[in-house]
Parts: C-alpha cells; structure tokens; sequence
C-alpha cells in the first residue's frame, strides 16, 4: 500500500455567513481550513471527528459536488480540481459515494433495478441485457436477493436499503467509495452487517475507502489510517493500531477514552470532554482545541500548532510534542509534514 489514490493538499472551505448580496458579509463558516492527507490504493482511511467539524465538506469537496475555495487535490494521478464538465463527468464513475441516510438517498418512485442500473445509463456502459444481468449480479453481491430487482425503496429495510446503495456505488468499478456515516444511521447489529460488508467488497473488488464517522469505534474497526479531525482541522494522523495504542492529541486521547472496553472490569481514565464544540465562524485563536483542552498551555491559545512527524507514519498538531519535531529528520518542509505522514 504505497501507491497514492488520493492526495488532499490544503484544502480550504469556507461558507460565507452573509447571503444576501446588500448586507455586509458578517464572517465564514470554516468549516474546512487547510487539511492534507494521502490515500494509498486499497487501504481503508479513517476519518473521525465530532458533529459539525467539517467531515461531510471535505468528503463533498473530494466528490467534486462542492468547489473548494483553495488547495490541491489529485485523484489517480490526475488533477481533481481542475476537472471540468465532460472529463469530470466521466472521471466521476472512479469515485462514488455512500450516503448516511440510505432512505433519502435512493430515489422512491425508482424500482431497485433501475437505482442500481443507472449508473450503467449515465455512463452509457451497459444496456439491454447486459445491464439487467449486471444489475442482478450487483444485488447477490451486496448479499440480496436478484429477485428483489422490481421492487421499491419502500419495501425494504434501513440494513437492505444501505446494501442498495452499496450496489449503486460499486456497479461501475470506482477507484475510491467514500462512505459517510454509512453506517450511523442503522441499529447497531444491522450496523456490523453493513461492515462485514464493506470488508468482503474491499476484498472482493480491491476497492480504496475514505470511511467517514462521527464514531471512534467504528472508524477503528475498519480503518488501516486514521485521521481525526476537530473545527475543520486534521489534529493527528496515524495507523490505527498506533492511534489506538500511543494517540497523542488530547483530541485523540478524549475520543479513544469515550469508546466503552469490551471488558467492564478492564480500568480505564476516562477523559471527558467538557464544554461545546466552539463555533467555526470564530474558532479559538491558537489550537482549535485550547478551549477544551486538557493539557492547554499558554502557547496554545496563541499560536497554531504546526504538524509534528513523531514517526514516518504518525503526525501530530499539538504543542505539546513540539520537543519531538525533528525525529523524522530534517528534510521534509514543514508544510510537508502533514501531507506526507503516514
Ligand atoms: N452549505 C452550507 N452552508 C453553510 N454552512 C455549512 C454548509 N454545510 C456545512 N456547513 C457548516 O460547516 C460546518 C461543518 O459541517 P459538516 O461538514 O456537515 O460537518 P460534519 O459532517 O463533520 O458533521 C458546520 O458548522 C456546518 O453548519
Ligand atoms: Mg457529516
């Protein structure tokens, strides 16, 4: 997993508060401000982060269904940002998307082989008989029944309805599914379902997922990379295993301590976060986090924290592993640091 599908490179997003075009623009919502990352091909990458701290923009960025203000990104070698009408158009059947809400998302008046099958229509792929045995293929590998093809949205469960629009996503071979909150609007068992899914197609297809959840637990349980994300910033990078083991961010450490143990009996500081998530229109001064923070010293309610290398494969934001910068050596930028960790 070395290959890079994605590349994210300061990449801004800012809603404008005012709409009206007379009165005085009053300020923007910063809802992503200046996050980088890489996907490599294959893997899964996490990113987790409270309500509200700009996950869904940045994965509506990466979509291309909403234009970023500034930054880079390249897709398979390509430059994303820079697409436009028909090359975009058919560039976009390599990257799909898995909606939170697999009701709304799935047209009501459509028979599920038409949802599925339309893909095949837009791109002009498949027709006739091809696309009806596609389709029917499509719906055996999400794990439903071919014989469902003519029935509605409707009549079909929360669990059914996602596997739906799990096969609309795939049905065109994509290169990167992002999937946003995928999984949290379903009851917990129909949830792992949902998962095992996702892995058996990963594995299946060797399909590259960006797995986006408010949920630690979740976001750990299928992610290679996790990336965690507060006030429309990254705050730390790392593998999983190292983010659940040795996380750094105060962040981090917050959500890992919220997550329940499988043991009860097992010990455990829980750290609670106190307070609200602060506005994104004007987001502490310093570190996103100083308001909430734990550890907060006066530097970090005046000056941002930069991204720390602590190894080639973890980065952190936070002051206090400013002593640990430099471990990586040298050579790499600091505006480097964040894009390439990992
Ligand atoms: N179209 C929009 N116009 C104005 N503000 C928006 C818009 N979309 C999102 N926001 C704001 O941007 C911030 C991030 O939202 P969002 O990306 O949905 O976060 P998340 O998916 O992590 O819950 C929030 O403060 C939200 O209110
Ligand atoms: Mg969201």
């Amino acid at each position: 997993m070395t290959e890079k599908l994605l590349e994210v490179k300061h990449v801004k997003k800012y809603f404008p508060l005012s709409k009206s075009a007379f009165s005085k623009n009053r300020g923007f919502v910063k809802a992503v401000d200046d996050v980088s990352f890489d996907v490599y091909k294959g893997e899964t990458f996490g990113l987790v982060g409270e309500s509200g701290c700009g996950k869904s923009t940045l994965s509506r960025v990466i979509m291309r269904l909403t234009d970023a203000d500034e930054g880079e990104m390249s897709f398979d070698g390509i430059d994303l940002l820079r697409l436009k009408g028909g090359a975009l158009r058919k560039k976009r059947k390599d990257f799909q998307m898995v909606f939170q809400k697999p009701f709304e998302s799935l047209n009501p008046r459509m028979t599920v082989g038409q949802i599925i099958g339309a893909p095949f229509d837009i791109h002009g792929v498949l027709a006739g008989a091809e696309k009806t045995k596609r389709v029917a293929e499509l719906l055996e590998l999400v794990g439903l029944s071919s014989q469902y093809v003519n029935r509605y949205p409707h009549e079909f469960s929360g669990g059914q309805r996602q596997r739906i629009g799990i096969a609309r996503a795939i049905a065109l071979n994509p290169k990167l599914v992002v999937c946003d909150e995928a999984v949290s609007a379903l009851d917990v068992s129909i949830q792992s379902q949902i998962l095992n899914l996702l892995d058996e197609l990963q594995k299946e297809l060797g399909l590259t997922y960006l797995f986006i959840s408010h949920n630690l637990a979740v976001v750990k349980h299928m992610s290679d990379r996790i990336a965690v994300m507060y006030l429309g910033k990254i705050v730390e990078i790392a593998d999983a295993e190292d983010l659940y083991a040795g996380a750094l961010h105060p962040y981090t450490r917050a959500l890992l301590s919220a997550i329940p143990l499988a043991d009860p009996d097992a010990k455990k500081n829980r750290i609670v976060l106190t307070g609200d998530v602060p506005s994104p229109v004007n987001p502490p001064a310093g570190c996103r986090f100083c308001t909430r923070c734990q550890d907060a010293m006066p530097i970090c309610s005046e000056t941002a924290p930069e991204f720390i290398r602590v190894n080639e494969r973890h980065a952190v934001a936070c002051h206090l592993y400013a002593d640990a910068d430099g471990a990586a050596g040298s050579t790499a930028g600091k505006s480097d640091v964040q894009a390439s960790a990992g």
